[in-house]
């Protein structure tokens, strides 16, 4: 329950209030405050103000990944003509997690003796990828010890080594199939790092003190290099380097579905722009147990993928609300830098405790300045930080001008102030309580029948789920896969247990 002190809206705000206008006396400088991520997440308590997610919307704002000149060739994939009618498993959502799951879903079955290939059909309200994953910061770093105390607090030492696990599997994974397929160039993977900048005090000696408890708990942190505030390509902050990626999320995307329908164990369609509008339980002719139903025509399935991520909670909408995915709009956009690459430097940076990360993109063929990706600017529009805004059709003026502002004042010299960026768009998170997602079988808890039997799900990675989705889509397509196969199923090492929708595995500590 919400405390009756958060519910007054005033008194925390007052006391958020006070934090921004002591960072604008302090510092003078930066256009948000930064540490604001557990007032954030404070927001989530507030009184719910809308029920269930919307669909995604149709109008959405373009993103540099998505309409860069061919960068979808998937975009209308199967829009048009017959819809499949039956399959042996529907995912819906096509960005990271729907086509990570039938992409496992391929691996886990590969060799099976005598059976006919899965028969597995990817459903998208919109464009190909044009959910989140087609809309973020590209970065793909796994956690280095971050937050290591909070989660230490929350769950335990098997629990946060489990997190960290997860995210490093997922990276070196991810990694290594771009590399065995040669993709680098397909997907513009680049391994510069990543910088965390420690921008106050307060955030230098908290790194320290999770340093110092990852390493205790037994952590492999032989990645991490401190940072003085010399080292920091101006920034006159301290930080910490640590292995980080970047690529274009829609290109991995959609290599990784090229690999999946080339699966002899898969018989793999694509229906883009075919929203499904409800979930009922089959009648008539069909021998499957569910019915997809969409305005083009009804797919028959027997078990059902829910990789919808913020927009979960439109077709199973006991998971709405603080209990399950929030949708909160995030912001991004293309700024040129006024200097050139090797100056401001090629890592992937982020404001640690704050919201903002960005990284340059690599330099095109007559580009003297890099073009630079930068994302975040929630902090400025406050007191809610974009909870439930589940329309990405619009930017939100507030965050845009804290995002115009933050890297000139960061790297005086290096930007120029007052540059308008050359594009700008917004995208849908999915928020969770925990900020961890939910993975498993779907499970309503006020009902004691399970009415959602062959339903399983994958969201709510509440803004961090490039080194995570695909982790926890290889876990889903196991217990699928067991499934089909008859086998028994246990959460894989890395796997945290609190993920998990009926907590397999889960010991209180
Ligand atoms: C602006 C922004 C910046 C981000 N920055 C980072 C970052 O720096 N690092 C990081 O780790 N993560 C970041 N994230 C989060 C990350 O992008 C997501 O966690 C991840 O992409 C989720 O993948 P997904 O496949 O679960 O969801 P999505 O990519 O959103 O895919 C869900 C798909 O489901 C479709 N869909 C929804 N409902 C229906 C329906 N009823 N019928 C049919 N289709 C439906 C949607 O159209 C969408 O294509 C960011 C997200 C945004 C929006
Ligand atoms: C794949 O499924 C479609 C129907 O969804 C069917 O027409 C086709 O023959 C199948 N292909 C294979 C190789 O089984
Ligand atoms: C069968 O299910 C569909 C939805 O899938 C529904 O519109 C229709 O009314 C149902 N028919 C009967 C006879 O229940
Ligand atoms: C996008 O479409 C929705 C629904 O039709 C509408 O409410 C919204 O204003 C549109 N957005 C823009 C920016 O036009």
């Amino acid at each position: 329950m919400i405390p009756p002190s958060l519910r007054a809206a005033g008194m925390p705000f007052q006391r958020l209030f006070g934090v921004w206008f002591l960072f604008s006396l302090t510092m003078g400088t930066l256009p948000v405050p930064t540490s604001a991520l557990a007032d954030s997440q404070r927001a989530l308590e507030l009184p719910v103000d809308h029920g269930k997610a919307p669909l995604p919307v149709a109008n959405w704002t373009k993103s540099f990944w998505i309409n860069s000149p061919g960068a979808n060739p998937l975009a209308g994939e199967g829009s048009q003509g017959p819809l499949t009618e039956d399959a042996d498993v529907c995912i819906i959502g096509s960005g990271l997690t729907g086509v990570s799951a039938a992409y496992h879903l391929g691996k886990q079955l590969e060799g099976r003796e005598r059976a006919a290939p899965l028969k597995v059909v990817i459903l998208d309200a919109r464009d190909f990828c044009a959910g989140a994953t087609g809309r973020n910061g590209g970065h793909l770093s796994p956690v280095a010890f971050a937050s290591f105390n909070l989660a230490l607090q929350r769950f335990g030492t098997d629990e946060v080594l489990r997190w960290l696990a997860l995210e490093r599997h997922t990276v070196t994974e991810v990694v290594k199939i771009i590399e065995e397929h040669g993709l680098q160039e397909a997907v513009d993977l680049t391994n510069g790092g990543r910088i965390e900048l420690l921008i106050t005090p307060e955030e230098l000696t908290a790194a320290k003190a999770d340093y110092k408890a990852a390493e205790a708990a037994g952590a492999d942190l032989d990645d991490v290099k401190w940072l003085n505030e010399g080292e920091t390509f101006g920034s006159s902050h301290p930080g910490y380097l640590h292995t980080g990626y970047n690529l274009w999320p829609l290109k991995f995307v959609t290599e990784l579905y090229k690999l999946a329908a080339a699966s002899p164990a898969l018989n793999l369609t694509l229906h883009t722009r075919t929203p499904v509008t409800a979930v009922t339980p089959s009648n008539g002719s069909s021998t499957r147990p569910w019915t997809l139903n969409t305005p083009r025509g009804s797919v028959s399935c027997t078990r059902i993928i829910h990789a919808t991520n913020a927009h979960v909670s439109h077709l199973l909408p006991h998971m709405s609300g603080p209990a399950g995915v929030i949708p909160v709009r995030a912001q991004v956009m293309a700024l040129r830098a006024a200097a050139p690459l090797d100056s401001i430097s090629r890592h992937a940076w982020t404001g640690n405790e704050g919201f903002e990360y960005w990284f340059p993109r690599p330099l095109e063929e007559g580009q003297e300045h890099p073009l630079v990706i930068i994302g975040g600017g929630r902090e400025a529009t406050l007191p809610k930080y974009e909870l439930y805004v589940a329309d990405d059709s619009a930017i939100n003026p507030k965050a845009g001008a804290a995002l115009r502002k933050f890297l000139p004042t960061l790297f005086p010299g290096k930007y120029e102030e007052g540059r308008e960026p050359e594009m700008e768009w917004t995208g849908i998170m999915g928020y969770t309580a925990s900020s961890d997602p939910f993975v498993g079988p779907v499970v309503d808890p006020s009902s004691s029948t399970n009415k959602y039997e062959g339903h399983f799900v994958s969201a709510g990675y509440s803004g961090h789920g490039m080194p995570r989705a695909f982790a926890c889509a290889e876990a889903l397509a196991q217990m699928v896969a067991a499934g089909i196969m008859g086998k028994s199923w246990s959460p894989p090492e890395w796997l945290p247990r609190h993920y998990l929708t009926n907590r397999v595995g889960l010991v209180q500590h």
